[in-house]
């Protein structure tokens, strides 16, 4: 059981942003990463979509012997992850906006949330910022265009980078000291946001807490592999292109990155 692959998945590339950090943290581990581009966004969708195309998901990953799903999508989490909990028996891990951390440190109280449509409007979001933010100003910014430029790879395009900077004006009007980037996607304009935002900013996401999350997981229900050697990390893309995501992960020692239909 212990030798099975830790499964992840979001609705396109951006959950590559916490395999980066799994792989780093867990290196004797065997990952399968499934990027569902093909119905990217999810954060437009209805709940009943995101908990439909997770459990799609979710099928895939068990029929993969997963042993652990990684559900590296803020919008699936956030809308379908206690579906996937009540149906499946295997840990599932998910990914929230990290508010809580934000709300703790914030001197002038006043933070910001990026997101998508779907989670800011999820109950479980609602429930997780009225818990942390007492006494706090959140201002939540739903994010136009921006999954679609991660997908497309146009991010530095000077277009997106002036529909960015539009979407980025009640953060700077009002002042915020840490801004919370509620999609996994989001990690990938971390260098443009740095740039339209004021310098004192800090900009804050979930990636490292889950892989740890992920390995006191795994710790507890004594999934950990107990191969001492470099583990395997396949991508499963549905896209048409395979380049960009390749560009993207590049990084991952020895990672392979297969086109599938799903
Ligand atoms: N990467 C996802 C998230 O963390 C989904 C974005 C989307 O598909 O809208 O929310």
């Amino acid at each position: 059981m212990s030798q099975q692959p830790i499964i992840l998945f979001d609705s396109g590339v951006g959950g590559t942003s916490i395999l980066k950090e799994l792989v780093e943290l867990l290196p004797q581990e065997n990952f399968i990463y499934l990027a569902d581009s093909k119905n990217a966004p999810y954060g437009e969708r209805t709940t009943r979509d995101i908990i439909n195309l997770s459990v799609k998901n979710t099928e895939l990953a068990l029929s993969m012997q997963a042993k652990l799903i990684v559900v590296a999508c803020n919008t699936a989490t956030t809308n379908a992850i206690s579906h996937l909990r009540l149906n499946y028996q295997l840990p599932f891990i998910g990914i929230e906006p990290a508010i809580k951390p934000a709300a703790l440190h914030s001197e002038v109280r006043r933070i910001g949330v990026l997101a998508t449509k779907g989670t800011l409007s999820s109950e479980l979001f609602k429930q997780t910022s009225e818990a942390f933010t007492q006494g706090i100003d959140v201002i939540e910014v739903i994010g136009k265009g921006i999954v679609e430029a991660v997908e497309g790879g146009w991010t530095k395009d000077e277009k997106f980078i002036k529909q960015l900077e539009k979407q980025l004006q009640p953060f700077i009007h009002q002042s915020i000291d840490y801004l919370v980037l509620g999609c996994t996607h989001f990690p990938y304009i971390i260098p443009q946001l740095k740039h339209l935002l004021p310098s004192h900013v800090k900009i804050i996401d979930s990636g490292r807490a889950v892989a740890k999350q992920t390995e006191a997981v795994l710790r507890k229900n004594k999934l950990k592999t107990s191969s001492k050697t470099e583990g395997q990390v396949q991508v499963y893309t549905n896209a048409d292109n395979v380049y960009h995501v390749k560009e993207l992960v590049k990084e991952i020692h020895n990672v392979e990155v297969k086109q599938m239909d799903f």
